[in-house]
């Protein structure tokens, strides 16, 4: 079989992922990154950890030569293009594309959290890209990955969704995944997948906000209770919606809830067997804290709030936590405004 040639734009914790995972199945890997991180990749290769079908620990290192790196705002040459940026880095990439005037491939693949980024990506294009219009899916990412030690480490589990379709470049990327042996599933309710998945990354904020690993932030009851009550906000808002949620890993919104509203002697075993969240995992907002880069807020719990407001739904929680993030956004950062919003997250806990 000749192998897929895909593009991944966006080298970080999930696109560096699944660079690894697609080399390990022999697919031609194209980065297509930023000048400032050539070097790195040049000099050190690439080196993915993930948890195979079977419940392996599979750890890979690739030369430099084993992929190829692109960095010019133009597109490489490539069947599949996958989008792995973080839905705040559109905007300027598809100015980018457009000052380049780009030749775009036949099929682009996005893997962002929330609901709706991909038919943005395709509105966008259409408009800009009228006769070199591609195929725009949507695939979500149902697991963490934290970048440490120069390893893309995947640090819970879980397989690559898809939204159902008929695209020849997906069948052929499904077929190196296995051959990576890595799992997929194909969703035919993508939106009420996208649904679940957003109702679940209510809690990246709380995570980022608490400055506590996954686990530990989980662990703490007031915490717990400021998620449970972003998520009841978030399921009002799609039931109204007539969202036909789905589950993820067998677990459906409503079990969530359940669990989350469990006392802490009943909740903290669950959690083990569960979750099965890996020690110091972080939700990718968390990360961007450390990080201190600008969030995916505004497309997760601010979405919530937006959908709320057009509905006459309250979402005072998901208001909360949106301007929570945004004044530490606002004072870059800085430790003082981190420490005030970790007191006024668990003094919002605790009158729950
Ligand atoms: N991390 C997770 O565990 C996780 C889990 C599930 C879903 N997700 C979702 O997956 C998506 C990606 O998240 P992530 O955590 O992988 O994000 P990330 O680590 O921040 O990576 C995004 C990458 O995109 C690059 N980028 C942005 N604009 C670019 C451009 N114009 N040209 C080239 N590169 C560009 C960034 O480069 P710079 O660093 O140079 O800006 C960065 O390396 C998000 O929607 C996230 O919510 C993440």
């Amino acid at each position: 079989m000749k192998p897929l040639r895909v593009g991944i734009v966006g080298v970080g914790a999930i696109g560096g992922h699944l660079a690894g995972v697609l080399l390990s199945g022999q697919t031609d890997v194209t980065l297509c990154l930023r000048h400032r991180h050539v070097e790195t990749f040049q000099t050190q290769g690439l080196q993915v950890q993930y948890t195979s079908q079977a419940d392996e620990v599979v750890a890979q290192k690739f030369a430099p030569t084993q992929f190829h790196l692109h960095t010019l705002d133009s597109l490489p040459d490539v069947d599949l293009l996958i989008l792995t940026i973080k839905t705040q880095h559109w905007p300027a990439l598809l100015k980018q594309w457009i000052a380049a005037a780009t030749h775009l491939p036949p099929v682009i693949l996005c893997l962002q959290n929330g609901v709706g980024f991909h038919e943005q990506v395709a509105n966008d294009l259409q408009l800009h890209f009228p006769k070199n219009l591609p195929e725009v899916l949507g695939g979500m990412v149902p697991f963490n990955v934290v970048f440490e030690a120069g390893i893309y480490r995947q640090s819970s589990l879980g397989p690559y969704y898809f939204s159902k379709n008929e695209s020849v470049q997906v069948d052929r990327l499904k077929q190196h995944l296995k051959k990576a042996k890595f799992s997929f599933v194909e969703q035919e309710n993508f939106l009420g997948f996208q649904w679940t998945k957003l109702l679940l990354n209510l809690n990246n904020s709380i995570n980022a906000l608490s400055g506590d690993s996954l686990n530990d932030q989980i662990a703490n009851s007031n915490f717990r209770r400021v998620f449970a009550q972003a998520m009841q906000e978030g399921l009002r808002v799609a039931h109204k919606k007539n969202i036909q949620l789905e589950k993820i890993q067998g677990l459906s919104p409503q079990t969530m809830l359940h669990l989350l509203r469990l006392p802490r002697f009943l909740f903290l075993p669950l959690l083990k067997f569960v979750f099965r969240i890996e020690k110091n995992s972080r939700t990718s907002m968390a990360q961007d804290f450390l990080a201190r880069r600008p969030t995916e807020i505004e497309t997760l719990n601010g979405f919530v709030v937006t959908e709320g407001e057009s509905l006459q739904i309250p979402t005072p929680i998901n208001r909360f936590l949106v301007e929570e993030v945004r004044k530490v956004e606002a004072a870059a950062f800085s430790d003082e405004v981190l420490m005030s919003a970790r007191q006024a997250l668990t003094q919002r806990g605790s009158e729950l």
